[in-house]
């Protein structure tokens, strides 16, 4: 019989794995292995999403065909929709629990409301069969699912259940990358999992193995959910301190007349150093600006004896957050030294290339030094559909460059990548910043030969 699936929050990472759960396959019948069913808030954006969603709208902008070929087929085959009624847990034997977990990333570094999370978790338990396995994938402060989410599932059987029936539970953290290989990034990728006992354990394996190509990227079973959740952190926090590290490079080699790009490429050579980071503007989007926090959070409310304050997490987000002052810095000196007026365009919104996430965005960070400082800003991003704030000045069509005295390219669409860039800087007299190393080794040379102003953040030989 078709087992049914609920997953939890319709964002980024649900609605992918909802489309990677519905997609999958009986090898044998080639029949759809579950029904699924999305579940969101019942609030203005959930409702709204999930109307989308049902309606045969793709609800996220992304360049992925695979994952929206893939959206089609489960809506045609009917065994995916989506909805706000949380009664439908009742019917689940598996829920996969996608919703945020939001910690601010500003000011006191504990800051995090575990409310909404506590209810969406007290909600699973008031509904669950008692065999229903409880999957986490959102990314939770190690001691989360043993501390916080298990007790709720306790204390919520305890009410309906037999005091030996115990919640199944295990957690499975996602390593989805949105973009051109989002719904790959979740089938075809290596993936980490622990129970909270053996049964759970093992009903969690069984069902990964029926989403995910195990056969070519083997799971990978943690002995506690402590485990688990502290590798999702610790992965995301490495890739957060190893930007950091190379901001402070990048200064030095822009101060000595270095290309830090062609040193990194000499340096990359070592597998040892294969994946050391680049200068740019920033770190952006939804994961690597709180999941370093996590951390600090699990020992202020998890594990308060460990007196452990995580120095080297904390300078490295301080450094991270104000890596798009130093392109407001850079820009704002030339544009002061020329005498030019503030008139300043931003190429490229969201956080990351081709995909349409603005969240924590570093472009945004710098728009808003900009306009502190009394700049005059607009913004383009072909990818973008949110509302963006009016005073970003977004423009949905690339407008004319010499209007500008400013321009700071930050985000590697295939738009700016394809766009014919000369052409288009023709008549241009003010500096054209690129955030990102983002120019072809060509364009910079043809942009330099019409002698037009380049910087580019991590160059010190232009
Ligand atoms: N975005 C990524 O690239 C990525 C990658 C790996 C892991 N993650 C992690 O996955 C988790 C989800 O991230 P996301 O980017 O999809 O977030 P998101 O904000 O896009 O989506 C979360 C969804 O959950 C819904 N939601 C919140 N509370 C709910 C509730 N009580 N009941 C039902 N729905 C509820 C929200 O309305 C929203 O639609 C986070 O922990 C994140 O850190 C994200």
């Amino acid at each position: 019989m078709t087992k049914t699936v609920c997953i939890q929050g319709l964002g980024f990472v649900g609605f992918a794995m909802a489309i990677a759960v519905a997609s999958a396959k009986n090898i044998n019948t080639q029949k759809p292995l579950y029904q699924v069913i999305g579940v969101d808030l019942d609030n203005r954006i959930g409702r709204k999403k999930i109307k989308e969603i049902n309606d045969g709208e793709f609800p996220i902008s992304c360049n992925d065909k695979e994952l929206e070929n893939a959206y089609f087929d489960v809506l045609k085959a009917k065994n995916f929709k989506a909805t706000t009624n949380t009664n439908y847990f009742k019917k689940a034997d598996y829920v996969i629990v996608d919703i945020n977990l939001d910690v601010s990333i500003k000011g006191e570094f504990s800051n995090i409301d575990f409310d909404n999370f506590k209810n969406a978790i007290k909600t699973i338990g008031q509904n669950i069969k008692k065999d229903t396995l409880v999957v986490i994938e959102t990314t939770i402060p190690p001691g989360t699912t043993e501390k916080l989410i298990y007790p709720i599932l306790v204390k919520e059987f305890e009410k309906r259940f037999d005091k030996e029936i115990n919640p199944k539970l295990a957690h499975s953290y996602e390593r989805v990358m949105p973009g051109p290989e989002y719904l790959s990034s979740i089938i075809n990728f290596w993936r980490v999992y622990s129970g909270i006992d053996k049964e759970s354990e093992i009903s969690c394996e069984k069902f990964l193995s029926t989403i995910i190509n195990t056969e070519k990227y083997p799971l990978q079973k943690l002995s506690s959910c402590n485990a688990s959740e502290l590798s999702k952190v610790l992965e995301n926090s490495y890739r957060a301190i190893n930007i950091a590290f190379i901001e402070e490079w990048g200064i030095f080699a822009e101060n000595i007349g270095v290309n830090l790009f062609e040193v990194l490429n000499a340096i990359k050579i070592r597998p040892t150093h294969s994946n050391i980071r680049n200068p740019g503007l920033g770190v952006g989007g939804y994961c690597l600006t709180k999941d370093p926090l996590m951390g600090y959070v699990s020992k202020n409310h998890f594990f308060k004896n460990f007196s452990g304050e995580f120095p080297i997490t904390k300078k490295a987000i301080e450094i991270n957050n104000l890596m798009p002052f130093r392109t407001y810095e850079i820009t704002n000196n030339y544009i002061k030294e020329h005498n030019l007026n503030k008139k300043i365009l931003i190429l490229g919104l969201s956080y990351r290339d081709q995909v349409g996430d603005i969240r924590n965005s570093a472009s945004i960070d710098l728009a808003k030094y900009f306009l502190k400082n009394k700049y005059s800003i607009n913004s383009h991003d072909p990818l973008v559909k949110e509302e963006i704030s009016s005073e970003l000045g977004y423009l949905k069509k690339l407008p004319k460059a010499e209007l500008f005295s400013g321009i700071v390219l930050t985000v590697s669409h295939n738009f700016y990548r394809e766009l014919n860039i000369l052409n288009w800087l023709k008549n241009f007299k003010g500096l054209f910043l690129d955030a990102n190393n983002i120019l072809s080794e060509n364009n910079i040379q043809k942009i330099k030969n019409k002698n037009i102003n380049l910087k580019i953040i991590g160059r010190g030989d232009l």
